[in-house]
């Protein structure tokens, strides 16, 4: 893996990576190219919440912190491009490193949610290995919206045809606030979002943000609030939720019943990160700092939670009447892992690990179509 260096570069802080990325394959097609000049496959009926896409595949948040990364990644084919979750105001990172390699001890290099594994410890450090299984922590970082507001609407203004920009937020919990000031935090940040113009939005319900190693996405009642909220600020713009792995199928019914159900709600885009408790090899702590014994999986070794939340979400949707649009996420490294997730339901697939550690991913599955 020397000569290889993916758009994000892990050896580099957040901060470097905001200020000089993308690197590799995507500087070079900042350079040149147009986007999606090459990429009009003239598929019937894809779409994505509404918008027609050439193919609804693409990187969810995350890698893509601003402009010059969502281009770039317009530009190697990757028709939906979502711009980092954003936030009210600005908010710091942790501190490097952000990114470790991580190696689950299964046969076949899965993460099973529930599984004693990650109370007790995964081994995490720098080897970097395919098929690739990472832990991100960066704390959901965001600039000023006097900074990303401008930006986002550049972000927009750079799709090529059949290309569409995904702007993702989340509401900010501070010291201090009520659960009605934390609602209105989120119809917030949807409202500075639409100003920039944009046609659909994603938001983040499955960061620890509600304290440690809980998800906002565990109180579907909260959300269906907070929905109702966000609503009434953007209107018929539509709106998708970021879900974590949600085990108990009581639990993913109320979420659909209390968003979708009610109307707020047009889709659902899972999974995140599945939380596990990483260590070094002599079983320490790996990441450094109060609060950050565990940390959020992603790649290879989350795609078999992710296609079971895609399978849950797609019975619960033809059994409910519901409809709803499902974007599969976790663990899409390879063609066969996206037509996996399209058998499983899903309307849309996005790889954040796998695009990372393959910037002619998008390429590489509009070929095998
Ligand atoms: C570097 C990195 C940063 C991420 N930051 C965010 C974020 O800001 N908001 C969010 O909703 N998800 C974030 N994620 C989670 C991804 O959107 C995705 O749900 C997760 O990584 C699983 O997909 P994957 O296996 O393809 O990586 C991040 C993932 C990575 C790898």
């Amino acid at each position: 893996m020397s000569d290889f260096e993916p758009f994000y570069d892990v050896n580099r802080t957040y901060e470097d990576n905001y200020a000089q990325g993308p690197f590799g394959a995507f500087a070079e097609a900042l350079k040149s190219g147009t986007a999606g000049e090459e990429e009009e496959l003239g598929k019937a009926g894809e779409s994505f919440l509404g918008q027609p896409v050439n193919l609804a595949f693409g990187i969810p948040a995350g890698p893509l912190l601003n402009s010059r990364y969502t281009t770039a990644a317009f530009r190697m084919g990757f028709d939906l491009a979502t711009y980092k979750t954003v936030r009210s105001r600005a908010w710091g990172c942790n501190p490097f490193p952000n990114v470790l390699a991580v190696h689950p001890t299964s046969a076949d290099g899965s993460l099973t949610p529930g599984s004693a594994e990650l109370d007790e410890g995964v081994l995490a450090d720098t080897n970097y290995e395919q098929p690739i299984s990472i832990s991100n922590s960066f704390g959901v970082p965001s600039q000023n919206p006097d900074v990303w507001q401008p930006d986002m609407k550049a972000a927009i203004a750079a799709a090529g045809p059949g290309q569409v920009l995904v702007p993702s937020f989340q509401g900010s919990r501070v010291e201090g606030m009520s659960e009605e000031d934390y609602i209105a935090d989120h119809a917030t940040t949807a409202r500075l979002v639409k100003e920039t113009g944009a046609k659909l939005m994603v938001m983040n319900t499955s960061c620890p943000n509600e304290g440690h190693n809980r998800l906002l996405c565990h109180n579907p009642l909260l959300v269906g609030r907070i929905t109702e909220a966000v609503k009434n600020e953007i209107g018929d713009t539509p709106l998708m939720i970021k879900l974590a792995f949600i085990p108990s199928d009581d639990d993913l019914e109320l979420m659909v019943r209390s968003t979708v159900g009610r109307g707020t709600v047009q889709g659902f885009s899972t999974i995140n990160t599945i939380s596990a408790k990483l260590v070094d090899k002599d079983g320490n702590q790996a990441l450094p700092g109060a609060g950050r014994d565990r940390s959020g999986v992603c790649g290879s070794a989350i795609r078999g939670a992710g296609l079971e939340m895609v399978r849950r979400l797609a019975a619960l949707r033809e059994r409910l009447g519901l409809d709803f649009a499902i974007n599969g996420v976790g663990g899409v490294v390879s063609p066969e892992d996206y037509a996996a997730y399209k058998a499983a339901g899903a309307d849309s697939v996005m790889s954040a690990t796998g695009a990372m550690w393959d910037a002619e991913l998008a390429h590489k599955i509009k070929a095998s179509l």
